[in-house]
């Protein structure tokens, strides 16, 4: 066990996602900037976070938000210049802030002069910069692959009669990373943002770079059914988590290490024992591979503290924890487990062994923003309706405060602001210590002073209907969570000599004293300091 003083920063670290569009208007057009994230640096050093992961920032046609990008080095003027983007770095480290940027390598836009280089003709010197592949005889689709957007993956290019492959929208084509010119391309953008000085990545879907060299057509998922996402029809076998895509990652990794510390973080929704072997050997794979276990599960007990043993288990002797409780793809946290138990699962998340990222907004309690059918931006929503893919609704402003624009914007805001924006804000909740924001703040703060939960062991300490309880111990240093996962009252079977509430979820606890068996109120979560041994 590494001791909190060997530790790396990003083993240190809290991550928090800056969704750049939602996040501050600086220019009063609706969309959040640079300018905008640089006014509230203050904020977030006040929360007390380490690292700030910006979803991307480059000029974009913006059908996908961002993640369709036609520069890879520079900055899209709605949020604003290269010369912000260095503001925003020096004012972030001044603050002893590190900033990530989101790499998407796996696609570009439709736009980018690489791809129309591409589509201009067979012989274009970057036709192979994508995958390109002849129609079937019968003029159809040359594999069966689907886009996670909707539709088949492969678009006809009438022009050169050939598909190309997207994973994602026909606007953004995937690059083919069996090239190595793609490669060497890739790592000079990595090297353009490692000198300005960004402190790592992000990186955009990274198990899908590399897909199956001979074409196979990916089997069907007996585990479909109807009203399902249609992506999930057939299982993507031959279209992501290809050996070879660990080759890759390894030399994104030599760059980064020959810049130092700097943090590559790999977004992977795979089955756990899939997602482990992206740390690679030592050295060589993704620092964190995202482990989105909180968001995918279902919320009870006994399914968290398997799924927290399962993956503490699999972990190879050089992988550190990660836990992600929300992102701009999936539904908020509040409304997937309602307000209280919100409050429970930030103490989950920032008391467990390994580096935790936030979503901005998660800390005020935010919940998803119904979009009434005509201010619906998000493609999948608009390819897919009505199966409630759509990512708009924890994609709306940042509450600051009771004006009209929330302090967001003065303008008119990109997506609506949430109903209860004139009363969950951050000027609301920032003097309030009961507050969500005043909850996240002392966990943040009692993470960053116990060495026992940045570095200590994690040894459960029991589960059952409705709870459960782990161990945090380092250097002599005890500290039990327990967590109620419920609106009753539980007393649970975790019997502590002597103990001390640290924290707890529901104001009027700390200072405590807990002996026996420890009482928790509905959906209750407590940081117990443990006196003497049992
Ligand atoms: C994952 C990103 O998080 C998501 O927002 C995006 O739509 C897809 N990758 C495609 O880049």
């Amino acid at each position: 066990m590494a001791g909190a003083s060997t530790m790396s920063w990003w083993e240190r670290a809290v991550i928090y996602q800056v969704y750049p569009r939602s996040f501050q208007d600086s220019d009063g057009d609706g969309v959040g900037d640079l300018r905008g994230v640089i006014r509230r640096l203050d904020y977030l050093q006040w929360l007390g976070v380490d690292a700030i992961w910006l979803s991307p920032i480059y000029p974009s046609p913006m059908k996908d938000f961002g993640y369709d990008i036609v520069d890879y080095t520079d900055v899209d003027p709605i949020f604003g210049t290269l010369e912000d983007f260095d503001a925003l770095l020096a004012e972030a480290h001044r603050r002893g802030l590190r900033l990530l940027l989101d790499l998407v390598p796996n696609h570009t836009s439709d736009q980018h002069p690489w791809f129309i280089d591409a589509r201009s003709s067979r012989t274009s010197p970057r036709r192979d910069w994508y995958i390109w592949r002849d129609p079937r005889p019968d003029g159809s689709p040359p594999t069966n692959w689907l886009s996670n957007f909707g539709g088949s993956a492969w678009e006809f290019d009438p022009a050169t009669g050939q598909y190309y492959y997207h994973a994602y929208l026909r606007e953004q084509p995937d690059l083919n990373w069996r090239n190595p010119e793609v490669r060497a391309a890739m790592l000079d953008v990595m090297r353009f943002w490692l000198d300005r000085g960004v402190d790592g990545f992000r990186v955009d879907v990274i198990w899908h770079l590399v897909k199956d060299e001979q074409f196979r057509d990916n089997p069907p998922n007996p585990g479909y059914r109807p009203g399902m996402w249609p992506y999930r029809a057939l299982l993507p076998t031959y279209t992501t988590d290809r050996p070879e895509v660990h080759e890759v990652i390894a030399e994104m990794r030599r760059l980064l290490d020959s810049y130092g510390e700097r943090l590559m973080v790999g977004e992977i929704y795979l089955p756990v024992e899939r997602l482990v072997a992206y740390y690679g050997d030592a050295g060589t794979g993704v620092h964190l591979p995202f482990n989105f276990q909180l968001i995918g599960l279902p919320w009870d007990a006994p399914t968290l503290a398997a799924a927290i043993a399962a993956y503490e288990g699999l972990l190879p002797a050089h992988g550190w924890p990660n836990w992600v409780l929300g992102n701009h793809d999936k539904p908020r946290i509040a409304s997937r487990v309602g307000s209280a138990q919100a409050r429970v699962a930030a103490m989950l998340l920032l008391t467990l062994r390994g580096t935790p990222t936030l979503y901005y907004g998660d800390e005020l309690g935010m919940r998803d923003v119904p979009i009434p059918p005509d201010r619906v931006r998000d493609p999948w929503e608009k390819n897919t309706p009505g199966l409630g893919l759509g990512r708009d609704p924890a994609r709306t402003p940042m509450p600051w405060d009771d004006t009209p624009g929330a302090g967001f914007t003065a303008g008119e805001p990109w997506l609506p602001l949430a109903v209860d924006a004139r009363a969950i804000h951050v000027t609301a909740q920032r003097d309030d210590p009961s507050s969500m924001l005043g909850l996240y703040r002392r966990l943040i703060a009692l993470r960053r002073d116990e060495p026992a939960l940045r570095a200590g062991s994690y040894t459960p300490a029991g589960s059952g209907e409705g709870w459960l309880a782990y161990l945090r111990e380092s250097g002599g240093r005890r500290l039990l969570v327990a967590l109620n996962l419920g609106a009753a009252p539980l007393s649970v079977d975790v019997s502590v000599e002597s103990s001390r509430v640290l924290l707890s979820t529901v104001p009027g606890r700390a200072g405590e004293a807990v002996g026996g068996r420890v009482a928790l109120r509905g959906d209750e979560g407590v940081v117990l300091e443990l006196l003497e041994r049992p």
